[in-house]
């Protein structure tokens, strides 16, 4: 397995190009299977989700070629099978992701549930309660969730809950439904909107994406189109904290501000100097960095998936902060990790108590979950001495080269095969 080791100390200086958003990347592949014509998405990102997706995809029976500029050409003439296996499901949840449009194109599906992860035990019932309401009959059996219906039904459906992928699954389900569907308590994230985006592009009926009614109208087919996918917020708040906490000077591209301003702001109380532009934001890191109390919350919160990476801030800022994770219920496996690089973190249930500024010391340290992996990197950029990071194929789930875009702007860091 690939360990990362990293040389603590470095200020990073200078400019680096945001990838496309994996968030927003899965989902838009998923929405190939609504039509048979080809679909271009630009400024994709090659993470291994983005592979597994095309795995998946294959097996569904799409042609997909992935080109060296970053767009990827996915068409799907006929779908060949209406099964998401488990073996792939289990390496990847968002795989769920394809039971709305299956259902939608063909009024079929058999997708592998998705199981629990290591942040938490991420149920699906509220995607599945939303297809009943749509007029398929669903049941769960063997591991398995069984969706089948004539012609989905456009319906009235609230959330109990905000969920990303639910309001992903269920708008692309309900774009191809007889009627109107009303999608109350929907997620606002940007990674919605942009997907939404595609969709109306491909000919859909769609008002409301970002606020937290969406309101479709079903239409009888689909064409195709091409899009281009959004930059990565959570690669790019990643990276704002790395400019933050090494004292460094950093110039993102290729990202909207928008889409993260709480990163931005809670970054400028703990003192942090930023400025955005069009598509850019620019980090300069303090000498010293004032604490910050923070909670998770949905869009446009302050990200979970940003929690482990402020984790390490936080141990580097002038005081005690508390960090409230909101969303999920076991997002803290980073910090037994941190503590053994020397960070000063109390867990009380869904709250951390860090206490800081404290010494980081270089570590063997071991990834438990994507975000977490990217806390651990953080964290050896600022620590004294060598750190190995284990388990990095956590990483390369979701960052693109990340070692590399570190490295362009003078982190000491490499890869061990
Ligand atoms: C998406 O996951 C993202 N993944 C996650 O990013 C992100 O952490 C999460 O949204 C929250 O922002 C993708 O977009 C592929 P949810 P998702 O459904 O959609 C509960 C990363 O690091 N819930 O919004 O699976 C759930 O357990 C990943 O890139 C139900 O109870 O998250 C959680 O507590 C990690 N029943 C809360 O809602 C359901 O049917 C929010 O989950 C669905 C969700």
């Amino acid at each position: 397995m690939d360990k990362l080791r990293i040389q603590g100390g470095q200020q990073l200086e200078g400019r680096i190009q945001i990838s496309g958003a994996k968030n927003s990347a899965l989902p838009a592949m998923a929405a190939a299977l609504l039509t048979s014509d080809e679909l271009i998405l630009e400024n994709v990102p090659y993470v291994n989700d983005i592979y597994t997706t095309r795995r998946l995809l294959r097996e569904l029976g799409a042609q997909i070629e992935l080109a060296t500029d970053h767009s990827v050409r996915l068409r799907i003439p006929k779908i060949e099978s209406i099964e998401a296996p488990y073996d792939l499901v289990k390496t990847m949840r968002a795989s769920v992701l394809v039971l709305g449009p299956l259902l939608a194109r063909t009024g079929r599906a058999r997708v592998s549930m998705p199981g629990g992860c290591a942040i938490g035990a991420r149920p699906i019932n509220l995607h599945l309660k939303g297809f009943e309401k749509l007029g398929a009959q669903v049941r769960t059996e063997h591991g398995y969730v069984e969706a089948s219906c004539e012609r989905l039904t456009g319906a009235d459906i609230t959330f109990d809950k905000i969920t990303v992928t639910g309001t992903e699954n269920l708008m692309m389900a309900a774009v191809l439904a007889e009627g109107r569907t009303v999608l109350e308590n929907a997620a606002r994230e940007p990674e919605v909107v942009d997907l939404a985006n595609l969709l109306m592009k491909m000919g859909a009926k769609i008002e409301g994406a970002g606020r937290s009614t969406i309101v479709i109208e079903g239409v009888r087919e689909l064409k195709g189109t091409t899009h281009r996918i959004i930059g990565d917020r959570i690669e790019a708040g990643t990276l704002l904290v790395a400019g933050a906490i090494t004292g460094g000077e950093l110039e993102l591209t290729g990202i909207h501000p928008a889409h993260l301003m709480s990163v931005v702001e809670k970054l400028r109380e703990n003192g942090v100097a930023l400025d955005v532009g069009a598509e850019l934001i620019s980090v300069y890191g303090p000498h010293d960095l004032a604490p910050s109390d923070v909670e998770t919350l949905e869009f446009p919160g302050f990200p979970t998936d940003m929690q482990a990476q402020y984790m390490v801030l936080a141990t580097q800022s002038n005081g005690i902060s508390l960090i409230h994770e909101n969303i999920f219920e076991n997002r803290f496996m980073h910090a037994s990790e941190l503590m053994r690089m020397g960070a000063n973190v109390r867990l009380d249930g869904s709250r951390a108590i860090v206490a800081g500024k404290t010494k980081l010391t270089g570590a063997t340290v071991i990834a438990s979950d994507l975000r977490a992996s990217a806390s651990l990197v953080l964290a050896g950029l600022v620590a004294d001495g060598y750190s190995l990071v284990d388990r990095v194929y956590h990483l390369d789930r979701g960052y693109e080269k990340l070692e590399d875009k570190l490295r362009s702007v003078g982190a000491k860091i490499e890869r061990l095969k």
